[in-house]
């Protein structure tokens, strides 16, 4: 399973996402590009450390979206590496139907709470503030609405009197990094058997 890896941020799910691939447990996926909206994001550097190729993709003239212009530079340079999976890691953009439909049901995001509680923006924070005594992250399939797609998967965290915000974001985090590589190494091992029963 070819897997495309979209970030904006530091990069640590995708660093994961590649450790897992090192250490044989990504199942029959293989990561063959990472693409970043950000020219300076630490995502870009993790190509060179595990030799899988790392491109800023400009996202002009938006701020927040990925449309028009921005959209088709995407879809093509996404479409080049042929991918089973484009896997939102930390990607700050809100993706419109034209890559939607290019990656019909192909594309999966991360979210940093237990939707449908928290989507948007700093959802550990939301959380956070909210009070919440469980809170955690999700795996999801991409669709229109924003953090809104079929649920793959999910890790609970508890949030404890001892907490604070940063200690909650570094075990939601330590969550993410076991969930996200856990997921695609199952998707990957469901499209291989589906393929071989089609071969068969
Ligand atoms: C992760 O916590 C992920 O859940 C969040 O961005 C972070 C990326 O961290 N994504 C969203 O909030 C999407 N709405 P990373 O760059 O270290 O992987």
């Amino acid at each position: 399973m070819r897997v495309v890896i979209l970030g904006s941020g530091r990069g640590s799910n995708a660093e994961a996402i590649l450790k897992a691939q090192e250490a044989g447990r990504l199942g029959r996926a293989r990561v063959v590009q990472i693409f970043s909206d950000k020219p300076d994001a630490g995502i870009l550097a993790l190509g060179p450390r595990f030799g899988v190729p790392a491109a800023y993709l400009d996202p002009a003239p938006f701020k927040t979206k990925l449309e028009g212009p921005a959209e088709a530079r995407y879809i093509e340079a996404v479409s080049a590496c042929q991918p089973d999976l484009v896997v939102l890691a930390g990607f700050m953009r809100v993706l419109k139907p034209g890559f939607l439909r290019a990656f019909e049901g192909k594309i999966i995001n991360l979210h940093p709470s237990l939707l449908p509680s928290f989507p948007g923006l700093d959802g550990i924070g939301q959380a956070w503030r909210r009070g919440v005594k469980i809170t955690g992250c999700t795996v999801h399939y991409v669709t229109e609405e924003v953090d809104g797609g079929p649920i793959i998967d999910q890790m609970a965290v508890r949030i404890e009197d001892s907490d604070t915000l940063e200690t909650l974001e570094a075990k939601i985090h330590a969550a993410e990094h076991e969930l996200l590589p856990a997921v695609i190494a199952r998707l990957s091992e469901q499209q291989g058997k589906a393929r071989e029963t089609t071969r068969a």
